[in-house]
C-alpha cells in the first residue's frame, strides 16, 4: 500500500490524473474501472485537459463503471450514465462501444450481473480501478456487511448513503434505494486500485479503511490486502491518519530513490 498526501483537492486530482494518463500511455488499450460521485470530478477534468492539450488518446481504452442506481433510466440527470457522459465521456475520444456501465433498467438482473463479470474478464481484466469511499466505508455500493468476496449484484443502499445522496435529488421519493454494483471481490481482482479521498468528512473513515482492522463493516478496509493499492488523500481527509508522518517520509524517500536509480546505460 502506498499513501500519497496532497495539499488540497486540486493537487489530489492532478496526481490521480497523472497516474491514469501514465497507465494509458504505457498501455493504450488499458481497461479502466471508473467511479462517479463528487470525488473524481477534478480527476476527470484534468484528464479532459490532457486529452485536449496533450493529445491523451482514449480511442483504444475500455471502461467499466463500478455501479448504477436501480431502477433508473440512463437519461435521468442523477443516473451514473448521465454523470459519466457529462463529466467525462463526451469530452474525450473514447469509442462508445468500449464504455460499460451497469444497466439501471435491466429486467433480468442476475443474468446482467453475470454478463458484466464475463465482459470484464473478456476485456482482459481491469488494469486500474479508480475508487472513492463512502462515509460508511463503502466502495462501489458495497455497504457495511457486504461479503468481502462478493461479485457484481444488486444491493440495497444503506440509509446513511441514501441520506448522503439525497442532496442530488429534487424529490425525496425519487432517491434510489438499490444499485447494481461490482462486488468487493470484483474490485479486488483489478490489477491496481487507486483510492481517492478528499475533505474532512472522509478523514475518520479513511483512517478506519487503511489503518483499522479488515472488516466487512468497512468494505474499503479489504483494500489493505490488495497487491497494488495506491491511496491519494488531501490534507483534510488525511487529518486523522495515525501514520501520516510515516507515509510522508516514505514518499520523500521514494522520490529521492528515483533520482538515485541508475539505468542500464549507467546514467540517472
Ligand atoms: C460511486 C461509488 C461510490 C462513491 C462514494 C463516495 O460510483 O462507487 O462508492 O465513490 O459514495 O462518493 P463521493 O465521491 O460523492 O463522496
Amino acid at each position: 500500500m502506498r499513501v500519497i498526501i496532497e495539499k488540497d483537492y486540486d493537487l489530489m486530482s492532478k496526481r490521480a490524473a497523472k497516474i491514469i494518463s501514465a497507465q494509458i500511455r504505457e498501455k493504450p488499450d488499458s481497461v479502466l474501472g471508473l467511479v462517479s460521485g463528487s470525488t473524481p470530478i477534478g480527476t476527470y477534468k484534468e484528464l479532459i485537459r490532457m486529452h485536449i492539450e496533450e493529445g491523451l488518446d482514449f480511442s483504444r481504452v475500455t471502461t467499466f463503471n463500478l455501479d448504477e442506481y436501480y431502477p433508473i433510466p440512463s437519461t435521468h440527470p442523477q443516473s451514473y450514465h448521465y454523470y459519466m457522459q457529462k463529466e467525462f465521456f463526451k469530452h474525450i475520444n473514447i469509442n462508445p462501444d468500449h464504455i460499460h456501465i451497469p444497466n439501471g433498467l435491466v429486467k433480468d438482473i442476475e443474468a446482467f450481473c453475470r454478463w458484466y463479470e464475463e465482459a470484464i474478464k473478456k476485456a482482459g481484466g481491469i488494469d486500474l480501478q479508480l475508487l472513492g469511499i463512502g462515509r460508511d466505508g463503502h466502495i462501489g455500493f458495497n455497504e457495511p456487511g457486504s461479503s468481502l468476496g462478493s461479485r457484481t449484484r444488486i444491493k440495497t443502499i444503506d440509509a446513511a448513503t441514501i441520506k448522503d445522496n439525497a442532496r442530488f435529488f429534487k424529490k425525496k421519493e425519487g432517491i434510489p434505494k438499490f444499485a447494481i454494483t461490482m462486488g468487493v471481490g470484483t474490485i479486488m481482482d483489478a490489477k491496481c486500485c487507486l483510492l481517492l479521498a478528499s475533505g474532512s468528512d472522509k478523514s475518520k473513515v479513511l483512517t478506519k479503511a487503511i489503518e483499522g482492522p479488515i472488516t466487512a463493516q468497512v468494505t474499503a478496509s479489504i483494500l489493505q490486502m490488495h497487491k497494488d493499492l495506491l491511496v491519494i488523500a488531501d490534507e483534510k481527509a488525511s487529518r486523522d491518519l495515525k501514520n501520516k508522518e510515516y507515509y510522508q517520509h516514505i514518499e520523500k524517500l521514494t522520490r529521492e530513490l528515483k533520482t538515485l536509480i541508475i539505468d542500464e546505460k549507467g546514467s540517472r
